[in-house]
């Protein structure tokens, strides 16, 4: 049996910042959703949270996970004093305990369930990934010998100056047997540099101990400043982008372009440069995408162009082109083979099969049937100043330019409205709608005047 126990109670000072640590984002997640779901495949028996610096700040944010229990450290005296808050709640235990420290986002599962298999197979008291890091600054040091049994873990700022010469290091990811833990944990002083409670001392305690280490060490990085939550950031993006490029898309400049890890690419898409893909997007084949777009929780169907446009909760259908210059602000729902064109702006508004809205056009709360073509400069007046109110506009009508659409209105099927016009009232199919002032014209009316 394994249990899960995550140390979120920190406030992370070296990140200078009200927001408690584990909630800093990195790639659309937080590092310690993160830290939780790279341990999902693990499928541990309890998921325990152990928080304290803003604890319902921490519990509100993972409150869409279930299954997590959150056990309160009041006081941050250091890693073992968090592990010490365990014992009333994993009385009677027996088994696993996984420890993973909360700034740890970028670990594989695969790398854990490596390590529990080791710890599992030589029945360990406690089993450490470690990582031979080229930089091991500020990382606690891991010694052992030759059969990777460790003797202790000692602190960086801990250190002599020949032990700092050891480039292993302490990953914040271990597997307990709860039972032997439970033991020697009370044993715990805070005689160090920091006068805080070490987990890292209960090594010298257990036996055997064994070190672990992770095939890549860029996945073991600790977060603890916002330099290394930049640097995490960038790991995170080149995983993600080659993962995208071996499976078939094609990326101009990836340097240059992000995507979230939550993002779904097809083959024979190509994200052009200066393209933010964010959130729940889902993007089909044969797409091409920027240069200069943000997309974020929208699905694009194959074959669709977005260029030089924001796309926000939308989901756009097959062959359809939208840009330059496009904004798509929320509840958006455009047909196949149409044409979104620059200037457009859409809210809350449903666009059928072939439609056009090409250019400089403010269209919200509006359905638009297939084939309509809405002219340029064509707007939807759906607020009175206190209501919001729909437009309906039916298959194959069309709309001059510079037209205004005062909303509620609806237009019938194969509507025309003259350009200029200011729409008040419904309209049936067939009609023409003219809804401006007549012409005037008083000729040789300049000459008059001069007479006069
Ligand atoms: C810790 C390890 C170090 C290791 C490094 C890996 C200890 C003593 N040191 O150092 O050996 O190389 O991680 O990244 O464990 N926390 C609590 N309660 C507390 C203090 C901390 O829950 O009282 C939590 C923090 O929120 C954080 C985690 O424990 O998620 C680690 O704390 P942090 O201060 O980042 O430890 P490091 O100095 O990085
Ligand atoms: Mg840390």
């Amino acid at each position: 049996m394994v249990a899960v126990a995550i140390l979120a109670a920190g406030r992370g000072t070296r990140m200078k910042s009200n927001l408690p640590k584990v909630l800093h984002s990195l790639g659309g997640r937080s590092l310690i959703e993160r830290v939780f779901q790279s341990c999902q495949s693990i499928n541990p028996s309890r998921r325990i949270a152990i928080v304290g610096y803003e604890a319902q700040q921490v519990k509100n944010a993972l409150q869409s996970l279930q299954n997590v229990e959150f056990v309160e450290q009041a006081q941050q005296l250091g890693t073992g004093h968090a592990i010490q808050q365990l014992i009333p709640s994993l009385e009677g235990f027996r088994g696993t305990l996984l420890v993973l420290n909360g700034d740890l986002p970028l670990l594989r599962p695969s790398t854990l369930e490596k390590m529990l298999s080791v710890h599992e197979t030589h029945h360990n008291a406690a089993t450490i990934l470690t990582a031979q890091l080229p930089n091991p600054q500020g990382y606690g040091r891991v010694f052992c010998d030759g059969n990777n049994l460790v003797g202790q873990i000692v602190e960086d700022r801990d250190c002599t100056d020949a032990q700092r010469h050891n480039h292993r290091i302490n990953a914040g990811a271990y597997c307990f047997d709860w039972q032997k833990l439970a033991e020697v944990l009370p044993q715990l002083s805070a005689d160090n540099d920091q006068k805080e409670y070490y987990l890292t001392d209960v090594f010298r305690s257990l036996h055997p101990v064994m070190a672990v280490d992770a095939d890549d060490y860029q996945e073991i990085m600790g977060i603890n400043d916002r330099a290394q939550l930049a640097t995490a950031y960038e790991i995170l993006q080149t995983r993600v982008k080659d993962a995208w490029m071996t499976a078939g898309v094609t990326l101009i400049n990836p340097d240059s372009i992000t995507i979230d890890d939550t993002v779904e690419l097809a083959t024979d898409t190509i994200i052009e440069p200066q393209t933010h893909l964010r959130g729940n997007t889902k993007i089909a084949s044969g797409c091409r995408i920027g240069p200069g777009s943000l997309i974020e929780n929208s699905q694009i169907g194959h074959q669709t162009t977005v260029l030089y446009s924001v796309v926000l909760n939308s989901s756009i259908a097959a062959g359809t082109q939208i840009g330059p210059y496009t904004h798509l602000r929320g509840n958006i729902q455009v047909g196949e083979a149409c044409r979104i064109g620059n200037f457009v702006e859409l809210k809350n508004t449903t666009v059928g099969d072939g439609t056009k809205i090409s250019h400089l056009s403010y269209i919200g709360d509006t359905t638009l049937g297939d084939r309509v073509n809405i002219g340029a400069g064509t707007i939807t007046a759906n607020y009175d100043g206190v209501n919001k109110h729909p437009t309906h506009i039916g298959n194959g009508s069309k709309t001059g330019a510079n037209s205004v659409l005062v909303a509620p209105v609806t237009l019938g099927e194969s509507v025309n409205v003259a350009a200029g016009s200011v729409v008040t009232e419904d309209v049936g199919d067939d009609a023409l709608v003219i809804a401006r002032s007549r012409q005037v014209v008083k000729p040789g009316w300049r000459l008059k005047s001069i007479a006069e």
